[in-house]
C-alpha cells in the first residue's frame, strides 16, 4: 500500500530534538528520510543518556525511526557536491542547527532556491527575528521565554518546567504542518518556499490561553483560578497549580493507595451540566438543593471546599474504580497514569500508538509511534538506522557515484 507520501524525499539536518520529531513524523507518513550526519560521531544524542555501552541511546532511537543515515560533511569539498546534488534531487529540506551554521556550510536560502526551485527549505530556531535571533536554545529555554514556565507550578511556588516536550517535540510537529502546506502549495505553483517555526512561538502557540487570560485580567479577577477569592492577583497571569485551564473548574484529587503510590491521583472536572450526577456519586444530594452549592457561580468561591469533599469520596477508591463510575455518569476524569501503566497498557499497543522494535545491537525497545492516524497510510514503526549505515546505498541511488568517486569522498573524510 503507498503511504501518504510515497514519493517525497527530505533531506534531513536535524539533529537532538526538535527537528528529528519532524522528520520522523514525515518518514512516518511515508517520505524517504535521508538523515545527514557529521562522519565519525553523529547525531550527539547516539551517545546522549545512554543506558548501554556503545549502543545508540534511547534518547536517539525513540526519534529517528524509519530514517536513512548518510555521513557526510558539507564542509568537505567532495561533501559539498554531494551536499549540492542532494539538494538538486530533494523535495524538503529540513534543519534545526544554530542560527546561520547551514549558510556557514555555503547554502544560504538564495544558492538552495538556485539549485533547486521547487525546494522546501524548512528550519526550526530558537528565536524569531528580534533581539535573541542568533541564540542557542533548548526545550526548557524555550518553555521559560515561550509563556509555560510563568504560568505552570504551584500558586505560590517557582515557575516550573513540563515534562512533555513543548518546546522541542511541539515546535517540530508545528513544522510538519508548514512543510505539509508548503508541499500542497508547491503542487500548485511548482514553487517551494522557506518555512521556519521559532520555539518560543511554538510554545507561546501552545500557551495561548495564557495570553486570553492576561487580556481578562485587565477586566478583574481571573475566577476559576485558585486565587480568587481570598488570594492576590498581580498584573501578570500568575501560576495556578492544577486548576482547569478551561471553563469548568477542575482539580488533582487523592484516590485510595495515595500514602504509597506517587501516581494514585484523578483530575476531577466538574463540569456543570454532569455535577447533579457528581454531587450525587459522593454523597452529597444536599448540594442540589441548598442554593449555596446548587450553582457554578455559588460554587466558585470555594471550589477548595467542592475538592475537599470529591477527594473524600475518591480516597476510598483506586483511581481506576473513580474512572469505572464517573465516566458512565458523563463526568470527565482522568487517573494519572504513570510511564510504567503507560508502557504496559494493551490498548495503546494495539493502537500502535506504543511500539516495541527490534534493534541490532540494543535488542528490543519501546518507542511512541506516530500519534497521528491515516485510515489509508499506517505507519509502520521500524528501527533507528546505525551511523552511515545508508551512506553508500543513498550516493549509488539517489546522488548517482560510482564506486571510484565513493572511495575518493571516503579518503577525503567527506563521508
Ligand atoms: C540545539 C543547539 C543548541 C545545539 O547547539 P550545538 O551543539 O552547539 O550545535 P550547532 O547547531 O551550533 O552546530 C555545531 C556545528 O556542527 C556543524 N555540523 C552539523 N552537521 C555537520 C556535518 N554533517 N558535518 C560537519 N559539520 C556539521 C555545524 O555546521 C556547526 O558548525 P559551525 O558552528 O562551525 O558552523 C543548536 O543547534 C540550536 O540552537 N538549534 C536551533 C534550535 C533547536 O532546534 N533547539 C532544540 C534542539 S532539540
Amino acid at each position: 500500500m503507498s503511504k501518504a507520501l510515497t514519493g517525497v524525499r527530505i533531506l534531513d539536518m536535524t539533529h537532538v530534538q526538535s527537528g528529528p520529531t519532524c522528520t520522523q513524523i514525515l518518514a512516518w507518513f511515508g517520505a524517504d528520510v535521508i538523515k545527514i550526519e557529521r562522519p565519525g560521531a553523529g547525531d550527539a544524542t547516539r551517545g546522549q543518556l545512554r543506558d548501554i555501552p556503545d549502543v545508540d541511546s534511547l534518547y536517539f532511537t525513540m526519534l529517528n525511526a524509519n530514517k536513512r543515515s548518510v555521513t557526510l560533511n558539507p564542509k568537505t569539498e567532495a561533501g559539498n557536491r554531494i551536499f549540492a546534488k542532494l539538494i538538486e534531487v530533494c523535495d524538503v529540506m529540513v534543519e534545526n542547527f544554530a542560527p546561520g551554521a547551514i549558510d556557514r556550510m555555503g547554502f544560504p536560502w538564495e544558492k538552495i532556491q538556485e539549485i533547486n526551485p521547487r525546494m522546501i527549505y524548512a528550519s526550526v530556531k530558537g528565536f524569531g527575528a528580534g533581539p535573541f535571533q542568533d541564540c542557542k536554545v533548548y526545550e526548557n529555554v524555550a518553555q521559560c521565554t515561550g509563556g509555560s514556565a510563568s504560568t505552570t507550578g504551584e500558586v505560590d511556588g517557582f515557575p516550573m518546567v513540563t515534562g512533555a516536550q513543548i518546546g522541542d517535540s511541539g515546535t517540530g510537529i508545528h513544522l510538519v504542518a508548514g512543510i505539509l502546506a508548503a508541499l500542497l502549495h508547491r503542487e500548485r505553483t511548482g514553487k517551494g518556499q522557506r518555512v521556519e517555526c521559532a520555539m518560543q512561538d511554538a510554545v507561546l502557540n501552545l500557551c495561548r490561553v495564557k495570553l486570553r487570560d492576561q487580556q481578562r485580567l485587565a477586566h478583574g479577577p481571573l475566577t476559576e483560578y485558585p486565587q480568587y477569592p481570598n488570594g492576590k492577583f498581580g498584573d501578570a497571569v500568575p501560576r495556578a497549580g492544577n486548576a482547569s485551564g478551561g471553563g469548568h473548574p477542575g482539580w488533582i484529587v487523592r484516590c485510595k493507595g495515595w500514602e504509597n503510590d506517587p501516581d494514585a491521583y484523578i483530575y476531577v472536572i466538574t463540569q456543570t451540566q454532569a455535577f447533579p450526577q457528581l454531587a450525587k456519586a459522593i454523597g452529597h444530594d444536599d448540594w442540589l438543593e441548598d442554593p449555596e452549592w446548587s450553582t457554578p457561580e455559588a460554587r466558585l468561591p470555594k471550589l477548595d471546599r467542592v475538592f475537599a469533599e470529591i477527594e473524600k469520596w475518591t480516597m476510598t477508591k483506586d483511581k481506576m474504580e473513580v474512572m469505572d463510575i464517573l465516566n458512565p455518569l458523563n463526568v470527565p476524569c482522568g487517573p494519572i497514569l504513570s510511564m510504567k501503566e503507560l508502557a504496559a497498557e494493551p490498548s495503546l499497543r494495539e493502537t500502535g500508538t506504543i511500539v516495541e522494535v527490534e534493534h541490532p545491537e540494543r535488542g528490543k525497545y519501546l518507542t511512541v509511534g506516530n500519534p497521528i492516524k491515516l485510515s489509508d497510510s499506517p505507519a509502520d514503526v521500524e528501527r533507528s538506522p546505525l551511523l552511515g549505515e545508508h551512506t553508500e546505498e543513498v550516493l549509488r541511488s539517489v546522488v548517482g557515484l560510482d564506486e571510484k568517486e565513493i572511495a575518493a569522498a571516503r579518503e577525503q573524510g567527506a563521508i
